[in-house]
């Protein structure tokens, strides 16, 4: 069978950026700013996604436009031995993220319902916070939204690639910067926002310690959808005329475009009306309705952006569901509709310890850690890093002179920086990455 390939360009640009785009920008990015004194941050974020972020980006993509093959058979097609096992640790990470995504994706779309029925129309941060603790440590309410998540992700990807993920894509993503842009319109123009204007944009180096740069490293390979074979997938849907450096240029720059954008509606918002930027992880589901609950319709900016948050998440994974999918379908031999199904049947039920780890099954616990943290450590922590690691191992030391003729074969002429690329993933990146691996163990 002929290997399926993306209709256009723009079409892999906007399904790459939709991998990346997700609750890692929206959700997760103003909280580590705000947690880690906001400017610093974003600063030596920025830094460190457009080095070694999209060095290792090029790399997933090329790897995968060579081998024209899922994760694990790139590798066993470009040079075999144990590097497949690289591709085996991404499977894997992707049942084990894609089970806590999905969870917290169904907490969206549960938001969703209850800016319109009312539910968190409170303007006091402790009753949200009440009702935000009620909701995610209930047992049968949590679990609904997370299968009704995963059931849209399975059908958009047994749709295949140019109907299901690119035309979703196509859609989606430019929605989703229309919702920001309006969003962001109201929280600049608040009264008092110019303090989270400050706190993002004025860097306060003063906070800054190497726990931060190992923060915003693990935040832009998240963020990135990097280190799992996602971008390896993705790419082996190009078909080989595609400039994949400019590809790879755009995907970055959308991605952190949303983080910054994000960032922009949330601290202002935040400071406006008096609340900490270092709440962490309960800032969007506590203190973003809070906000909205003391704005004019407050439910209508409320829906939105959950709405948006959850159409980022949907885009996201799809992208960690169709790495194992595209293995099982390429290596396999298993049709794409039973592994989507099956897949996704299997990653729901993974799921659920990881929903109950906020209620019933709070007190389990393994290695010290509830399931939930459990599965983001072993994913986020261990496998993402590792795998980000050998892959521009790879490509660095072992396809490095067939990546650098495929990328130039394609540019027309050898472009100026390639050489200076060669140099980042051979040495930069593998050492950098190495460091956040220890850092992360250590801390
Ligand atoms: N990048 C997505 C986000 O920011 C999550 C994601 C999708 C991801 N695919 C991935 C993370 C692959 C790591 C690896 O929400």
């Amino acid at each position: 069978m002929k290997r399926e390939h993306w209709g256009s360009r723009l079409g892999f640009i906007l399904a790459a950026a939709g991998s990346a785009v997700g609750l890692g920008n929206i959700w997760k990015f103003p909280y580590m700013a705000g947690v880690n004194g906001g400017g610093a941050f974003l600063l030596i974020y920025l830094a460190l996604v457009f080095t070694i972020g999209l060095s290792v980006m090029l790399a997933e993509m090329v790897i995968g436009r060579m081998a024209e093959k899922n994760a694990i058979g790139a590798f066993k097609k470009l040079k075999g031995g144990a590097w497949p096992l690289v591709g085996l640790c991404g499977v894997a990470a992707a049942f084990m993220i894609l089970s806590f995504y999905s969870v917290v994706a169904g907490w969206t779309i549960a938001y969703m319902v209850k800016s319109v029925s009312g539910a968190i129309s409170s303007s006091d941060p402790a009753v949200l916070g009440a009702a935000f603790g009620g909701f995610i440590s209930g047992s049968i309410s949590p679990l609904f939204y997370h299968a009704i998540f995963m059931a849209l992700t399975v059908f958009v990807v047994l749709s295949g690639i140019g109907s299901g993920i690119e035309r979703a894509s196509k859609i989606l993503m430019p929605a989703l910067f229309v919702l920001l842009l309006v969003l962001i319109v109201r929280a600049v123009t608040l009264p008092g926002a110019d303090k989270g204007l400050a706190f993002l944009l004025q860097p306060d180096f003063s906070k800054v310690t190497w726990h931060t740069v190992s923060d915003a490293l693990s935040q832009a390979f998240f963020s990135l959808s990097l280190g799992m074979g996602a971008m390896i997938t993705y790419g082996s849907y190009l078909s080989k005329k595609e400039n994949i450096s400019g590809a790879a240029g755009w995907v970055t720059l959308l991605d952190t475009a949303v983080a910054v954008l994000a960032g922009l509606l949330v601290l202002p918002a935040v400071f406006a009306f008096g609340f900490d930027p270092a709440a962490g992880p309960g800032l969007t589901f506590i203190t973003l309705p809070a906000v909205f609950a003391q704005m004019p319709f407050g439910a209508f900016f409320a829906f939105l952006f959950f709405l948006l948050l959850a159409i980022a998440a949907l885009t996201s994974s799809v992208s960690i569901l169709e790495v194992v999918v595209a293995y099982f379908v390429d290596d396999r031999g298993v049709n794409r509709k039973m592994a989507s199904i099956v897949v996704g049947v299997i990653i729901f039920f993974l799921g659920i310890p990881s929903s109950l780890s906020m209620g019933m099954m709070a007190d389990t616990k393994f290695f010290g850690m509830t399931f939930f943290d459990l599965m983001d450590f072993l994913s986020s922590k261990l496998l993402l890093p590792i795998g980000g690691l050998f892959i521009s191992l790879f490509v660095g030391w072992v396809v490095w002179g067939a990546a650098k003729a495929d990328i130039a074969a394609h540019n027309g002429t050898v472009p100026f920086w390639i050489n200076g690329w060669g140099i980042v993933v051979k040495f930069i990146a593998p050492l950098a990455i190495a460091f956040i691996l220890i850092q992360g163990l250590m801390g």
